[in-house]
C-alpha cells in the first residue's frame, strides 16, 4: 500500500472511491460544492431529509459514473466538531480504510481537510491517516491458500488531498516517519501472529538477527550453553520442559549517544505457555501462542529506533522459552538460583514469565542502564483488570512511570498505575527459599510486579508493563483485525524519542 499526500485538483485522474469527513450540524458545504457540486447537491437532499446527520460513523455515499473524482463518492460521519480528539479520529481513518477494504476500492482520495478540527491539527491529522491506513489494512494471510479471481481487498493506495499547499511540503517528515513506525508495529504482528510450531526461540532469535543486520544494530544471541555457564537459572528451568533450545536475545542501539542516557527495554518471549506441570485448561490455550508478545514489541521497537535514529542508547533484552510439559520439566516445589543468586521456590509453573524476565532484568546491570522497562503478558489477573483497553503500569520512579503514561496517552496505547508498595512484597517471601513465584492468589498483577523488582538492579528506575489484556485482539478491531495487534511498539518509540534525564528522578 502507498499513502500519498497531494494537492487537491479538479483534474486528477478519477479514484475508486472518494471519502470526506462530515461534522455533525456542518453548513458550510463550500469545498464539497467545489469538488463536485453534483455530490454537494445530493448531500444537501440527504441532510435536509435527515437521511444523514454525520453521528460518528454515520454513512452517506452515493454512486454515479459523471463525478469528477471517484464514481463512488462517501461522507463520513464525524460527531460534533468539539468532541473529535486524536482517539476519535484515529476511529474514523480506521472506519474509512474498512469501508474501502469492504467495496474493494483499489485506489481511495481522502479529503483530509474535512476532518481536521481545533484539537487535532492538520499535520497530526496526516501522521494519524498515514498510520491508521498501514494498521487498518493489515492481514495475516501467511497459512491461507490463495483463491483465484479473488483481488486483495486493501486499497492500493490512499491519497490524502488538501487545500493547504504548504501542508503538502511541510507534513513530509511526519508522514514518513508515520510510516515507518507503522510498519514497524505491522512486524511485530507478522512475528507474534506465527503459531508456535513455528516461531520457537531460536526462530525468534533468528528473526531478530535478521532485522539487526538489516538496521545495521547489533545483535547478540545467548545460547543453551552459555545460559547454564551464566547461571540463568530462572531461563532454564521455564525452558526444562521443552525440547527447543531457550535464548537470550540481546540487541543493542546507538552506543554513541551512551551521554544522553541507556534505556533497557525487555520482553516477555514463551513462544508458548501450557502452564508446566501447573498445565492451563485447554480452552483458549491457543492464544498463549501470544506469551512472546513483550519480546518481539522490543525487538520491532529496536529495528525502528534505529530507523529513526533517535540519539540514546538503546538496549533491547528478549529471552525467549516454550513453557511446555515434556522433557523434564520443572516441577511445583522445586527450587532454583536465579542468575543474581535469590533462590526462588517454583510453586506454580504457570508463572513462569517473571522467572525469565527476572534473569533478564538482573542481566540489565552489564549495560548500566539509567532506566529499565519490560513489558510482559504477565498475569490473568491485569486482563480482568482492565479488560482489552488498558496496559498496567507498575514501577520504581514516579517521573518515570508519568513519562511513560504519557507517551502512551500520545499514541493511544493508554497506561494505569498500580501501586508497588513494600506491604506487598510479603506475598512472595517463602519459607524454604528467598522468594517464591506467586503470590497469595490477591493482587496477582501486583505481587508479580513485586517479584521482579526483586531482580531490578538497584537504584535503577524501572517500569514494568503488563500487557496481557493488550497485546491482541480477541475479535476485529478499527486499526486491526483479530490477532496480534504490536502494542508496546508506538509507545516505546513514543517514550524514547521524548527521552530527557528529566524523565527519571534524580538519585
Ligand atoms: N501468560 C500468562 C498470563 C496471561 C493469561 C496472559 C491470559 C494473557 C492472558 C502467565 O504466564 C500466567 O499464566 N500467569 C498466571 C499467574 C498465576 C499462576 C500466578 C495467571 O495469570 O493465571
Ligand atoms: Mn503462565
Ligand atoms: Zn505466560
Amino acid at each position: 500500500m502507498k499513502v500519498s499526500l497531494a494537492k487537491l485538483s479538479r483534474s486528477a485522474a478519477k479514484a475508486d472511491l472518494f471519502i470526506a469527513g462530515y461534522f455533525k450540524g456542518e453548513k458550510d458545504l463550500k469545498t464539497l460544492r467545489k469538488i463536485d457540486p453534483v455530490f454537494a447537491r445530493a448531500v444537501e437532499a440527504a441532510i435536509t431529509k435527515k437521511r444523514f446527520e454525520g453521528k460518528a460513523g454515520e454513512v452517506f455515499s452515493s454512486y454515479q459514473a459523471g463525478y469528477r473524482q471517484a464514481p463512488e463518492m462517501l461522507l463520513l460521519g464525524l460527531g460534533e466538531k468539539k468532541d473529535v480528539k486524536a482517539a476519535s479520529l484515529r476511529k474514523s481513518a480506521g472506519t474509512l480504510i474498512g469501508i474501502a477494504n469492504s467495496r474493494k476500492a483499489n485506489k481511495v482520495r481522502v479529503l483530509l481537510d474535512s476532518f481536521v478540527s481545533a484539537a487535532v491539527s492538520a499535520e497530526e491529522s496526516v501522521k494519524i491517516f498515514t498510520e491508521i491506513s498501514f494498521l487498518a489494512a493489515y492481514k495475516f494471510t501467511q497459512y491461507k491458500t490463495p483463491k483465484k479471481d479473488d483481488p486483495s481487498s486493501a486499497p492500493a493506495s490512499v491519497e490524502l488531498v488538501t487545500e493547504n499547499e504548504a501542508l503538502v511540503l511541510g507534513a513530509r517528515p511526519a508522514m514518513s516517519r508515520a510510516e515507518k513506525i507503522a510498519k514497524a508495529v505491522l512486524y511485530a504482528r507478522d512475528l507474534n501472529n506465527e503459531p508456535a510450531n513455528v516461531m520457537t526461540p531460536p526462530r525468534l532469535a533468528e528473526e531478530a538477527k535478521k532485522l539487526a543486520n538489516e538496521k545495521k544494530i547489533k545483535c547478540q544471541v545467548l545460547e543453551l550453553e552459555e545460559l547454564k555457564k551464566m547461571g540463568m537459572n530462572g531461563i532454564l528451568a521455564v525452558n526444562q520442559g521443552s525440547v527447543t533450545p531457550p535464548v537470550l536475545i540481546v540487541m543493542e542501539y546507538g552506543e554513541e549517544h551512551k551521554d544522553k542516557g541507556t534505556v533497557c527495554l525487555v520482553g516477555k518471549g514463551v513462544t508458548f505457555d501450557t502452564g508446566g506441570i501447573s498445565i492451563k485448561p485447554s480452552k483458549g490455550m491457543e492464544e498463549m501462542k501470544y506469551d512472546k508478545s513483550g519480546a518481539i514489541a522490543v525487538v520491532a521497537t529496536m529495528g525502528l529506533v534505529a530507523d529513526l535514529k533517535i540519539p540514546l542508547h538503546i538496549v533491547g533484552l528478549a529471552p525467549s522459552v516454550e513453557n511446555n510439559v515434556a522433557n523434564d520439566p520443572t516441577r511445583p516445589g522445586d527450587i532454583i538460583r536465579m542468575y543474581n543468586g535469590k533462590t526462588v521456590e517454583v510453586m506454580n509453573t504457570d508463572a513462569e514469565g517473571r522467572l525469565i524476565l527476572a534473569d533478564a532484568l538482573s542481566y540489565c546491570k552489564t549495560f548500566k542502564p539509567t532506566a529499565i522497562i519490560d513489558a510482559a503478558t504477565l498475569t490473568g489477573m491485569c486482563h480482568h483488570t482492565f479488560g482489552d483497553k488498558t496496559c498496567g503500569i507498575l514501577g520504581t520512579d514516579q517521573k518515570l512511570v508519568d513519562a511513560v503514561r504519557q507517551a502512551g496517552e500520545t499514541v493511544g496505547e493508554r497506561c494505569w498505575q498500580l501501586p508497588l508498595w513494600e506491604e506487598y512484597g510479603e506475598c512472595v517471601k517463602s519459607h524454604h527459599s528467598d522468594l517464591k513465584n506467586v503470590g497469595d492468589g490477591f493482587a496477582g498483577t501486583i505481587t508479580a510486579a513485586m517479584f521482579l523488582k526483586e531482580f531490578v538492579p538497584e537504584n535503577t528506575p524501572w517500569i514494568h508493563l503488563d500487557i496481557a489484556g493488550t497485546a491482541w485482539c480477541t475479535a476485529n478491531r478499527f486499526d486491526c483485525p483479530k490477532g496480534a495487534n504490536g502494542f508496546g511498539v508506538r509507545l516505546f518509540t513514543e517514550f524514547l524519542s521524548n527521552w530527557s534525564f528529566e524523565n527519571v528522578s534524580k538519585k
